[in-house]
């Protein structure tokens, strides 16, 4: 286990880490992290983007509700739960503070965090073609969205978007629902039974035999200059961002609700699985937008797919893969085996992370083990990885000012999986 020691703001492709090379893991300072008031100012997106995707999130709960159960309110959000006496201890060892848990692995209609960016792109674009369609008028309630003229109109369009499988189901269910057509382009370590449940929800699964990135990339040329069509890009989309964003409030108003203080004196450490890097670049910037530097972000990715790390260690100015270094981007971790993170996201929220852990695959099953039998949640790999990340942040690389620190261990995914899935999971631990 390692460091990182060069001096602040070293750059370039001979700043990424040995270890990283070796798919060693590691913690990474981020020596480019700079102060939230500044990033914030030169950034393209602004409070009133985040605020303005919760606004188009509340129109449409009365659909939400009316479509989905277990979303009695309409809102796809999931609890705050504290981590139990004996978690805290395992987790913490020595060091003070208290650990949350975000529990998006429970997460409404997905299961899965990829849910807020994915059902809200969706509900983006069918709100675009209902206006332009007239159809939307003062007072409607938006459980209108279901019926009607309205579903005539989005069975005459389509949605498309690439895949490790999450976010394709996060798309899917939510198309599916409001009656689109939908079309999922999927990678090779994209689960069958990920696959398998799209099939039944009525979306055209179309399978790659290369990775995510060539995945995302053909379906983004296949539905190029479709104009009845509209294309998610994990890649690149800001409505995705802006969507995952929108999940910061929900984290302040249940932090509040707790009596917690995010604060100078009350660090908020939040430990986030990192694929390409829309969930928790987006979560980090609505964060910073409502804590500024009082909120600590830590990416975690496995030692196999450690993108974000690279990108942000060899700086923005080109894409940089994890196979360049060597590494091939095979880790159990299904949802977070991406090549190359999305440079959108790296140049927004870059310089606000504070630290990125790379875990290996043993570590996720030892976590997922021990999260279902001492605490019975129902974790996938990708979202053991904070518990994983969480332990050696603190013994490699313990921060200064842990003495009124709150860490939020942010689970993204897992209560959908199947049985045998889970099963096979936790006999590899
Ligand atoms: C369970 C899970 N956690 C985390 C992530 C990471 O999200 P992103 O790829 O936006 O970084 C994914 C992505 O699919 C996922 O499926």
């Amino acid at each position: 286990m390692t460091v990182n020691a060069l001096p602040r703001g070293t750059s370039g492709d001979g700043a990424i880490p040995a270890p990283v090379r070796r798919a060693e893991p590691m913690v990474w300072r981020n020596p480019h992290r700079r102060d939230a008031a500044s990033v914030l100012a030169a950034s393209a997106f602004s409070e009133a983007d985040m605020r303005g995707a919760e606004a188009r999130w509340r129109r449409f709960d009365p659909l939400l509700a009316a479509l989905f159960a277990g979303t009695e309110d309409g809102r796809i959000d999931s609890p705050l739960m504290p981590a139990g006496p004996d978690l805290a201890r395992t987790l913490l060892g020595d060091a003070p503070g208290s650990v949350w848990i975000k529990a998006d692995h429970d997460l409404p209609v997905t299961g899965c965090i990829k849910a807020r960016g994915g059902v809200y792109e969706v509900l983006a674009y069918a709100e675009t073609l209902a206006e332009a369609a007239g159809l939307l008028r003062p007072g409607l309630s938006y459980a209108a969205f279901a019926s009607g003229a309205f579903r005539d109109l989005f069975a005459r369009h389509s949605v498309a978007v690439g895949s490790t499988g999450n976010l394709g189901f996060s798309v899917g269910v939510m198309g599916r629902a409001l009656g689109f057509q939908v079309e999922v382009h999927m990678s090779h370590d994209a689960k069958a039974w990920k696959k398998q449940r799209l099939r039944q929800l009525g979306a055209r699964v179309v399978e790659h035999p290369g990775d995510y990135g060539l995945a995302v990339a053909a379906a983004r040329d296949t539905f190029r200059d479709r104009a009845d069509a509209h294309f998610v890009d994990d890649e690149d989309s800001v409505d995705l961002f802006l969507g995952y964003a929108a999940a910061a409030l929900d984290l302040q108003r249940q932090l509040a609700a707790a009596g917690i203080a995010v604060d100078a004196a009350h660090p908020l450490y939040v430990y986030l699985p990192c694929g390409v890097g829309g969930a928790p670049g987006g979560v980090t910037f609505g964060l910073t937008l409502l804590f500024g530097d009082a909120v600590r972000p830590v990416f975690v990715e496995p030692v196999a797919a450690p993108c974000m790390l690279v990108q942000l260690a060899a700086g923005l100015d080109r894409p940089v893969s994890v196979y360049e270094l060597g590494l091939d981007n095979r880790t159990a971790a299904d949802g977070l085996a991406v090549a190359r993170a999305s440079l959108l996201v790296a140049r927004t929220v870059g310089p606000l992370i504070d630290a990125v852990v790379t875990v290996p695959d043993a570590d996720l099953f030892h976590w997922l083990k021990v999260l279902w039998t001492g605490a019975g949640l129902r974790l996938e790999p990708s979202a053991a990885s904070g518990f994983a990340a969480l332990g050696r942040f603190l013994a490699e690389a313990p921060p200064t000012d842990l003495a009124s620190a709150t860490h939020v261990v942010w689970t993204t995914g897992g209560a959908h999986l199947p049985d045998a899935e889970f099963e096979a999971a936790l006999a590899r631990a």
